[in-house]
């Protein structure tokens, strides 16, 4: 059904324009309690099997929504009803600002692939605090991720990241420093260790009890992966988020810049996973995402020892009930191999 929705109507309009229009009804949902909640008891996943605990937050599965969707936390009750077991939102700076000029979201079909260059549009930290501190009318386990406001010198990057902390972990289930995406100039740079080591134990200063994590692109080298995850382990930081987006553009015909997602992502979003896991064992909480596009590829991050996997650009060709479908047939495989839960599934084959 959605199938033929996204193909005969939805592709057919300006992808922002759609996402806007999507996020306007999500949050209309999300003010009308009693159906938040029947949908939540049909689409969320309840099963015993898929129940994970990460970093000390009890999660009801393993898939959530990533980050960039939910930019300014205005609909995640809506996104977990539908069946993600936590939402990611943001990326959120602590100065509101428009992002890029559009067009700057653009679908390649063929390739089951986005590239954007939102470049951080979010109503700043503030906003999203308030939206964060209000009661939630469903279960639902919130991340949120902080980024650098463009107008800000790279030099004075640590207080920025710091004031959004300082507004958003009171609220966050976790918290994820975001230092990977392509479309903020000079944000990449603070992926290097004598950067990022200030960058993050500044942040989890102020983050307190708070899980801090880190996100990192697919386009480092091999060499700084691993640095990454030293320093994550010395800092005793809760987990990596790996990877967003990236710069590579093997295989698509597309010359738009930004960052690209989904399927032309799924091998080096993998390949990093490994790498990781190779590299802390589990030492850390390892969530991965890009190109998760249906069951198989959930199993194959969980037995390559992600505990936790996110989708993106999954959602948009697949439609409202991906993450619910995927959960189902998940607790289906993990009895079917034998399993009671899906905690023995992780790190199976790393
Ligand atoms: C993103 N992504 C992203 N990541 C992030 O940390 N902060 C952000 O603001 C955004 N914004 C954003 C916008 C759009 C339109 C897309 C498609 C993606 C990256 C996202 O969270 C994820 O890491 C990648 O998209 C890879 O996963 P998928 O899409 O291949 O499942």
């Amino acid at each position: 059904m959605y199938r033929f929705v996204f193909t005969q109507v939805l592709r057919r309009f300006d992808a922002e324009a759609v996402h806007h229009l999507t996020l306007r009804l999500l949050r209309l949902l999300a003010v009308l309690p009693f159906v938040k909640r029947v949908l939540h008891d049909l689409f969320a996943p309840h099963d015993e099997a898929l129940r994970i605990q990460a970093f000390g937050v009890h999660f009801p599965g393993p898939l959530g929504l990533a980050a960039g969707f939910d930019k300014d936390a205005g609909c995640f009750e809506s996104l977990a009803a539908f069946g993600f077991s936590h939402v990611e939102v943001g990326t959120v700076t602590a100065q509101a600002q428009p992002g890029n000029p559009r067009p700057r979201l653009f679908r390649l079909l063929e390739s089951r692939a986005i590239i954007n260059r939102m470049g951080f549009n979010n109503a700043g930290a503030a906003a999203a605090a308030r939206r964060l501190r209000k009661p939630r009318g469903v279960p639902v386990v919130v991340g949120v991720n902080i980024g650098k406001t463009k107008v800000v010198p790279e030099a004075e990057a640590v207080q920025d990241y710091v004031a959004s902390a300082r507004q958003l972990a009171p609220f966050a289930d976790y918290l994820v420093v975001n230092v990977s995406s392509p479309n903020t100039p000079g944000l990449r740079n603070l992926q290097a260790v004598e950067l990022l080591r200030p960058l993050l134990a500044a942040v989890k200063e102020v983050a307190g009890r708070t899980p801090l994590l880190v996100k990192i692109a697919p386009d480092l080298a091999d060499e700084d992966i691993d640095a990454v995850a030293e320093l994550a382990v010395d800092l005793g930081l809760a987990g990596i988020i790996a990877t967003n987006t990236t710069i590579a553009r093997a295989g698509v015909s597309s010359t738009e810049t930004g960052g690209l997602s989904g399927r032309p992502l799924k091998q080096r979003s993998l390949e990093v996973l490994r790498r990781l896991r190779k590299k802390t064992g589990d030492r850390l909480t390892l969530v991965s995402v890009g190109g998760v596009e249906d069951v198989d590829d959930v199993w194959e991050r969980l037995l390559a020892g992600a505990t936790l996997v996110q989708g993106y650009t999954g959602l948009i060709y697949e439609g409202p009930l991906w993450a619910s479908r995927i959960h189902r047939r998940l607790a289906r495989r993990v009895r079917r191999h034998g399993y009671t839960t899906i905690r023995e599934v992780i790190g199976k084959t790393a």
